[in-house]
């Protein structure tokens, strides 16, 4: 009875922790992650999937990570697979014998490869709309059982509201960048680059990013930074920044004072102070001879150092009105010879690993082939 009692209470408290998860954090992968790692303790089996609904798509799609490659797995929302019948019916099944099921066949490999004995399924439904699917694979009791097939409906009113919680806060920050994106972007308009610098510095210091495995936190101030890099150019003079020649010693050191000027825009605002010392330092430089503060190694932050090579590679590739842009593959190349002095040498080595697997590596060589033969 006791023991009973014991693992009921333990059971609550699982629960609890579910539904607490987005307070820990915001990263919809996490959530995801730790999600599954407390359902299959809730339920007290091996295994446990969590789909998701396609948006625009009438699909449900599981996600893991092995090494550094995202992999899928996908069902169509129809009758003819355990995943499907469960997202298509939006009905818990409990299916306590796989083997003589027809559905069987229709199972992805990863769930195959658990031999699956028994499987309890259950939507993920807000408002009538399908959220998600998961997916519990082998009940450590031999088989799911009624609590459990009732207890199920408890984790899914936690989940789905941690989940969508998550996805509102994705939507908006994903709606915030674009916005000042748009902003920035406006500004990039009166500097002499041809357009979408801010967008593609902001990708290259996204690759970047996710080769050093920088955290949710990180990655969205560095996503943040690297839009607002820029943004003291507001104040610099037009004659300056829409110059269409290279610019005088003098002209440079004015236009030298755009970290300080972002940073006078930007100070106020509570909660950027991360993203505003990834702007303010896009220019320092580990052997000291940068602006506007000449740091050195170790004292620039990570995310201005990674701004430093995305903004400098992006500007070496792109065309000015007064010189025609460096194939991909030269800037590449001046990238890596000034690792450890102009730029942080992590930075480098992590930039280095994303180019190689990039088409502009591939393309740049085979163009180099095409010009040598
Ligand atoms: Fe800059």
């Amino acid at each position: 009875m006791v023991s009973d009692l014991q693992k009921k209470i333990e059971r609550y408290e699982e629960l609890i922790k579910l539904g607490q998860l987005t307070s820990s954090s915001l990263d919809i992968k996490q959530i995801q992650k730790k999600a599954c790692t407390s359902i299959a303790k809730l339920l007290d089996c091996e295994k446990v999937l969590l789909y998701r609904k396609e948006e625009k798509l009438q699909e449900v799609v599981y996600r893991y990570q092995i090494d550094h490659n995202i992999e899928e797995v996908r069902f169509a929302i129809d009758e003819h697979s355990f995943v499907g019948a469960c997202a298509h019916y939006l009905a818990t099944l409990s299916i306590n014998n796989v083997k003589m099921d027809i559905r069987k066949k229709r199972e992805s490999d990863l769930v195959k490869s658990l031999k699956p004995k028994n499987i309890l399924l259950f939507p993920l439904v807000s408002k009538g709309e399908l959220i998600g699917v998961v997916e519990a694979i082998n009940s450590n009791k031999g088989g799911f059982d009624e609590e459990d097939v009732h207890f199920s409906e408890a984790i899914a009113n936690e989940l789905t509201t941690t989940l969508l919680n998550a996805l509102l806060f994705e939507k908006q920050q994903r709606m915030f960048i674009q916005v000042v994106e748009s902003l920035a972007d406006a500004i990039g308009k009166k500097d002499a680059y041809t357009g979408g610098h801010t967008k593609r510095v902001r990708h290259f210091a996204e690759m970047i990013g996710k080769e050093m495995e920088l955290n949710f936190n990180e990655m969205n101030d560095l996503l943040l930074a690297s839009v607002l890099h820029d943004i003291g150019k507001i104040g610099i003079e037009d004659s300056i920044l829409k110059k269409r020649a290279p610019l005088t010693d003098s002209e440079f050191e004015i236009m030298k004072s755009h970290p300080a000027l972002g940073h006078e825009i930007l100070k106020k605002i509570e909660g950027l102070e991360n993203v505003v010392d990834g702007m303010r330092f896009h220019h320092e430089r580990p052997d000291g001879k940068g602006y506007p503060f000449g740091l050195k190694d170790g004292e620039i932050p990570v995310i201005a150092s990674i701004i430093s090579v995305a903004d400098t590679f992006d500007a070496m590739i792109s065309t000015r009105p007064y010189r025609k842009g460096l194939p991909p593959m030269v800037a590449y190349e001046e990238i890596l010879k000034y690792s450890g002095t102009q730029f942080d040498t992590a930075v480098v080595a992590a930039f280095e690993r994303w180019f190689k697997k990039s088409r502009m590596y591939k393309d740049s060589t085979l163009v180099s082939q095409r010009k040598a033969s």
